[in-house]
């Protein structure tokens, strides 16, 4: 039986259409289209991508996933970020122009080019690939590694450019299927595909406000890249500071990384916090977690900024409820994204 090499996947209630290749998720194929639709992980553990299956059959990466229950399943629904397509298929999915890509997410093949050891556990990874980097400050792409099943989401710390150069920082995660291989040694001798862009939780193109960039664990690499896209537009007007979130002493990222940002100036724009930091450690900085910090040290005209938040959900959100809720900083000036 000849295998067709794309579906065609029709949207409930529109008139749309969308040409979904084989093998591609189809959250993927519909960004790749041009159309915007919810989606925040594109790893199955937020949920805003859950769409009813009205007609046809798709194949979902995950038998579990934390944004779809058990209840949704009776109900045939699927999270697009997950499922691809068997057949041609109708399905029942919300739309949001909001979401449209400015540039919808192509696939390329990369090389490993040099890898920096930034702590113990987060490297910084640079790939050269074939094509050019096209993305915006603070997204992030899918990487499918050699032998890994399936992709796993990473940010860019770097900004686009022609060269196609990509830069990621990754936190090596124990016993983790793509950890072992990046942080394994046969890396260099063979190719990885790269998947993006991805994110809505980029740097605002029109925005004149001043940047608060709050990150935790790994999530410094979108906040490098959104500093890096400050410094080309030569915002002087975003003066941004830096508030980032780590165990312990030894899981910071020194100054001097920092001063590689052009324009940015650690001794006064990088807050490190530490939550525990080891009695064998002299740490005379910020303690304790994010969003209890902020609480004490951000300044009374907080809803002034614009904010940029990354990491772990529960400090994401500890941090969103201490933004929206105490301080009434509107929604529309939080762009996030958790790493699920
Ligand atoms: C938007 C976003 C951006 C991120 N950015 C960064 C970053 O810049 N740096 C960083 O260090 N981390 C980042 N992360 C977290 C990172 O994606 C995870 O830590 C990473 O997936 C760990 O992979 P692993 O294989 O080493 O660990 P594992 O624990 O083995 O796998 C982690 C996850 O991969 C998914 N997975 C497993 N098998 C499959 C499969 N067959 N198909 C599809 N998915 C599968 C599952 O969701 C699983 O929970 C980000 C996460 C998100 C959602
Ligand atoms: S579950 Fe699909 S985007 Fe998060």
């Amino acid at each position: 039986m000849k295998h067709s090499t794309a579906y065609q996947v029709a949207i409930a209630n529109s008139e749309l259409t969308v040409k979904v290749d084989h093998g591609d998720t189809l959250l993927s194929g519909i960004l790749r289209a041009g159309v915007g639709v919810p989606y925040e992980c594109n790893a199955g553990g937020c949920g805003s991508c859950k769409y009813t299956l009205l007609e046809g059959e798709v194949a979902d990466d995950l038998e579990e996933s934390a944004g779809l229950r058990a209840s949704d399943k009776r109900k045939h629904k699927h999270l697009a970020c997950i499922s691809r397509p068997r057949s041609d298929c109708k399905i029942d999915l919300k739309l949001d122009a909001e979401y449209t890509p400015k540039n919808p997410p192509q696939k390329t093949e990369a090389v490993l080019h040099s890898v920096e050891e930034l702590t113990h556990d987060l490297w910084e990874f640079r790939f050269d690939s074939t094509g050019p980097a096209h993305f915006l400050p603070g997204q992030y792409a899918k990487l499918s590694l050699p032998g890994v099943d399936g992709p796993r989401s990473y940010s860019m710390s770097n900004i686009a450019n022609e060269e196609g150069r990509w830069a990621f920082q990754i936190k090596r995660v124990k016993g983790g299927e793509a950890s072992e291989v990046l942080f394994g040694d046969s890396l260099y001798e063979q190719a990885v595909t790269i998947d993006a862009p991805y994110s809505i939780a980029h740097l605002q193109p029109h925005s004149d406000r001043p940047v608060i960039c709050i990150a935790g664990g790994s999530g410094l690499a979108p906040m490098v890249s959104i500093l890096r896209g400050i410094a080309q537009r030569d915002d002087t007007a975003a003066n941004p500071i830096l508030y980032y979130g780590a165990r312990t002493g030894m899981d910071l990222v020194t100054k001097t990384y920092f001063e590689t940002i052009p324009g940015f100036c650690p001794d006064d724009q990088y807050v490190p916090i530490v939550s525990e930091p080891d009695k064998s450690e002299s740490w005379s900085g910020a303690k304790g977690l994010v969003h209890d910090f902020l609480k004490e040290n951000l300044k009374d005209h907080s809803n002034e900024n614009e904010y940029y938040l990354a990491g772990p959900p529960p400090m994401v959100d500890a941090v969103r409820r201490l933004l929206v809720l105490d301080r009434g900083v509107p929604v529309e000036r939080l762009h996030y994204d958790r790493f699920f």
